[in-house]
């Protein structure tokens, strides 16, 4: 069985590609996305998109450039959803927002240069070619239309209207489970295996866990970062739709349910369930 290594030493090594990714350049643009990206994250996807590769029986640091390209698209994500056309937020990872430091323009390109690169990056990456087009296929479709940018637009579009069960799923669904769902089935694919219905619908089930988790959060005073933003936007959440005590409910039968499911994968997926736990430590 292939030994995730431990967690420290992973994170170090997906921080060290980052910063070698975007290297330090005297350009406004390069400075902007190393701001970004190279603060305090927790990369989760990353984490998630190696242990995926160890999982099936890989070195997992043959996942280590898509699970960067991916941190990537996270990191554009958090820029956009922080302006002012969207959450007006000023603090990220425990530092002023990008636009609060460069201004709107550069945190706007700033981010489609993150996001942009990012293909790039998997394109380049030292996997066989079939392994990087079905690579780029899975991540544009989930950080696009049907994914991530899908779960944002509803995000935007309920802000003060009531939200009902489907539609908030579906942006959950968009928001976070399906760049977790591209980790998956990255880690997946530079192991040489097509990802599963199985491997998909853990993805689903983390990243609505997850943002479950984030909603809780932001009715929550936690250090780097305001809370309150929901409802000072309007914004529909799980905290609106079910309150807070049956998300906490919702979230520990989701993790019931992913463990479940983790069990059914080679070594019992012990490498992703220990991460798992990590993830939703806590809760
Ligand atoms: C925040 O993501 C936005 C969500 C989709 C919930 P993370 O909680 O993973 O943020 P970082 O990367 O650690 O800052
Ligand atoms: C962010 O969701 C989701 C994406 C950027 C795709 P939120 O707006 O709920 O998360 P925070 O609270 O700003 O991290
Ligand atoms: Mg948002
Ligand atoms: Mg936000």
């Amino acid at each position: 069985m292939i030994i995730f290594p431990s967690e420290s030493q992973t994170l170090h090594t997906i921080e060290q590609r980052l910063r070698e990714l975007i290297p330090a350049r005297d350009e406004t643009i390069f400075e902007a996305a190393r701001y970004s990206l190279l603060s305090k994250g927790k990369r989760i996807r990353p984490m998630l998109t190696l242990a995926t590769a160890a999982v099936f029986g890989v070195d997992p640091l043959t996942a280590l450039d898509p699970a960067c390209a991916i941190e990537m698209i996270h990191a554009y994500s958090l820029i956009h959803d922080d302006l002012p056309c969207m959450d007006n937020d000023d603090l990220r990872r425990g530092k002023p927002t990008l636009h609060k430091v460069y201004g709107d323009a550069i945190a706007l390109l700033a981010g489609d240069y993150l996001l942009t690169f990012a293909f790039e990056v998997v394109a380049n990456a030292n996997l066989g070619r079939e392994q990087r087009v079905q690579m780029i296929k899975t991540i544009a479709n989930r950080s696009g239309a049907p994914g991530m940018i899908g779960g944002q637009v509803i995000d935007m579009e309920q802000a003060g209207k009531e939200i009902d069960e489907e539609t908030l799923l579906q942006m959950h669904e968009g928001k976070t489970s399906a760049l977790f769902i591209a980790c998956l089935e990255c880690g997946s694919l530079a192991a040489g295996y097509p990802p599963t219905p199985l491997l998909q619908s853990i993805g689903r089930e983390l990243g609505l866990a997850y943002q479950f988790q984030n909603d809780l959060l932001d009715t929550t005073v936690i250090p780097g970062k305001n809370a309150g933003g929901d409802a000072a936007n309007q914004k529909q959440t799980a905290i609106t739709l079910y309150g807070a005590a049956l998300v906490k409910e919702k979230v520990q039968s989701l993790k019931h349910s992913i463990q479940e499911k983790i069990k059914q994968l080679p070594n019992q997926g012990s490498q992703l369930a220990a991460l798992v736990r990590q993830i939703l430590e806590g809760s």
